[in-house]
């Protein structure tokens, strides 16, 4: 009998600009990579309001929508698609939990980001949290890919 070899899905990856801005970029990709993901595409992006208000559109009325947004304006994003078996649980594992004070040291979070700045989380990457979240940010930030 033979199983079927397990099928490499994709994710989307922003690097925020809290995390460019502190110039760990090229950490979160070296992360990436050693976890053994690969990159299937990397781009630096000024976001506009109407990219954000996409790709956060399941937050528009909670209390933080629009200081994030703000936040997510005030310099480039990496944007970087992810590929491997599992990447977008693997990418959420490699992150750690979504506030930085709390997360675990070890991931991303909780070894690099701080706590917050006025109203808006640094919380330096996002990660896509289902294969129908990644498909939708993917065709958001990389039309045609
Ligand atoms: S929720 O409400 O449980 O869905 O929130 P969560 O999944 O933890 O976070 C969703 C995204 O919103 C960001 N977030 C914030 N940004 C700024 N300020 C505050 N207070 C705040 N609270 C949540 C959080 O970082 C998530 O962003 P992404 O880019 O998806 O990681």
């Amino acid at each position: 009998p033979h199983t079927a070899a397990p099928t490499a899905e994709r994710t989307l990856v922003l690097v925020k600009p809290d995390g460019v801005r502190r110039g760990l970029s090229g950490e979160v990709l070296r992360r990436i990579e050693a976890k053994g993901y690969r990159l299937a595409a990397v781009q630096l992006v000024h976001a506009t309001p109407e990219l954000l208000t996409q790709h956060y559109a399941e937050h528009a009325g909670k209390p933080f929508f629009g200081s994030l947004v703000e936040f997510m304006l005030s310099g480039p994003t990496l944007a970087v698609v992810a590929e491997g078996v599992r990447v977008i649980e693997g990418f959420r594992s490699l992150a750690g939990a979504t506030d930085p004070t709390t997360a675990a040291p070890g991931t991303i979070r909780g070894d690099l980001g701080r706590a917050w700045d006025g109203a808006v989380m640094q919380n330096i990457v996002h990660g896509s949290d289902s294969p129908e979240s990644a498909a939708r940010e993917i065709g958001l930030w990389f039309p045609g890919l």
